[in-house]
């Protein structure tokens, strides 16, 4: 099967242009002006923006947690993810504690093999770090294609490591070429403040955000990367939300340590003052929690200072009933908000159309970044020949509104109902597939593959 994508403005994190794409099976066979080819289908882009498939690299499907299973799994999910542009996302394995990584993997596998209707990979999550995990780490970096370990510097009990264990991680995983993405914020102090606002009978969501000031991340950030340093260790500090963590970062860029920052869209538009909502604050119920206007104003300046090469979701959503069984308690309110399918049409509206990024920009850091640090890159991130032909097509000028009523994930409410957008995703292909055409998914189930990936590079 071949396709002619004619007239397209492509863009990509370095270009802008206006050419034809032909694509020959999976992949990008050529780019030039008016090419003269034959093709099963043409598809006339002429004033529609062009760009690589959306990486969402921090989602969370069919996971358990807090008691509960996030409510979009692998079909469902990477699903809503093609409607919203994403054509890849990146999930986690959870190692269970004096488990191995193995059985996480095969647990994983067995709700995601020929489930996923979109692309997707892992990074795995290691909880437990002892002597026989480290003998693991090889071995998911050279076969298995899992090249980035997840760490958690909070939720005691369950997914938190300590510091001596992460800094064997880090040097295990350094040793063979592979990345830890970390969730850093500092698990003992909010889990003194939890008790502390819980003997005082302090229960609403409100306190779910107290319980976890930005000093809380800030420590932990600053933490993580000394130890990356002193490991030469390559880092990722995923769904960073708040200046303190990045000033961490910025004092780390000063000895010339590169450390990889991700962002999530909820904290670049979203503030604070939705907590003050009583109970219907558990829409945004996620750790860390929303921050402070400030907050975004530095978020949107680190993106264009380079400081934060990723924007993610950190996509985990719950319904309304799970979001309940926090309803005397916010200790207990299941973590996370559905946004895998908002992020795209979010970022380019309040980010390219308010101007706050250009487009190079904002296909930078939702697409080729997170290729290059995650070990995917031409194959993915881009619009090259050669590479997959994962691509968008965009309508700039349509205008619409986000409602849980029309969106694909499934989850019963929207943290951004009544949103306006400017931006629509018209149509997406995926290897070569027409998989989105005007609102209509044409892929099933076991269409997406798993991408193993390579060895992280240190620079991007
Ligand atoms: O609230 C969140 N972020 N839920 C998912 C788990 C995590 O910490 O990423
Ligand atoms: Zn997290
Ligand atoms: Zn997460």
């Amino acid at each position: 099967m071949s396709v002619l994508i004619k007239n397209g403005n492509i863009i990509t994190a370095t270009d802008n242009y206006v050419a034809d794409i032909f694509i020959e099976g999976e992949t990008i066979s050529s780019i030039g002006k008016n090419l003269s080819v034959h093709a099963d289908t043409i598809i006339d882009a002429t004033n529609k923006l062009i760009i690589p498939g959306g990486i969402d690299p921090h989602v969370h499907l069919s996971m358990p947690f807090m008691g509960t299973y996030s409510s979009d799994d692998y079909e469902s999910g990477t699903r809503a993810a093609l409607y919203g542009g994403t054509t890849t996302i990146i999930d986690f394995v959870l190692q269970k504690q004096g488990n191995s990584l193995q059985a996480a993997l095969d647990e994983w596998k067995s709700r995601s093999d020929n489930n996923c209707v979109g692309d997707y990979s892992f990074h795995i999550a290691v909880t437990d770090f002892n002597d026989d995990t480290k003998k693991e780490i090889k071995h998911f970096i050279e076969e298995e294609g899992i090249t980035s370990f997840k760490t958690f510097m909070a939720y005691k009990g369950a997914l938190m490591i300590d510091d001596r264990q992460m800094i064997g991680l880090m040097e295990e995983v350094k040793k063979h070429g592979g990345l830890i993405n970390v969730h850093a914020t500092n698990g003992d102090m909010i889990d003194y403040l939890i008790a502390k606002h819980k003997s005082e009978g302090k229960l609403s969501p409100l306190y779910h955000y107290l319980s976890q000031p930005e000093i809380t991340e800030a420590e932990a950030s600053e933490r993580f990367i000394d130890m990356a340093s002193y490991t030469g260790c390559p880092g990722y500090i995923v769904h960073l939300t708040c200046e303190g963590a990045l000033n961490a970062v910025r004092n780390a860029t000063r000895r010339n340590q590169n450390v990889f920052v991700e962002t999530c869209i909820q904290y670049l538009i979203l503030d604070a003052s939705l907590y003050e909502k009583n109970f219907e604050g558990a829409k945004w119920v996620m750790s860390p929690p929303l921050r402070e206007k400030k907050d975004q104003q530095t978020l949107w300046a680190g993106i264009n200072q380079g400081l934060v090469q990723v924007v993610a979701t950190d996509h985990c959503p719950f319904m309304w009933e799970q979001k309940l069984l926090g309803k005397d308690d916010f200790s207990k309110i299941p973590n996370g908000h559905p946004a895998i399918e908002n992020r795209m049409e979010l970022l380019f509206s309040e980010g390219v159309i308010k101007n706050k990024i250009t487009l190079n920009k904002y296909v930078e850091v939702t697409s080729t970044n997170a290729a290059k640090i995650f070990g995917m890159f031409p194959k993915k991130g881009t619009i090259a020949v050669g590479s997959d032909a994962d691509i968008v097509l965009i309508d700039a000028a349509e205008k619409h509104v986000i409602s849980a009523s029309t969106h694909h994930m499934n989850a019963d409410y929207s943290g951004y109902e009544g949103w306006d957008v400017t931006g629509k995703i018209k149509t997406v292909l995926l290897r070569g597939k027409v998989v989105i055409d005007d609102n209509k998914c044409l892929a099933g189930k076991g269409y997406g593959k798993f991408v193993k990936r390579n060895k992280v590079s240190q620079m991007i």
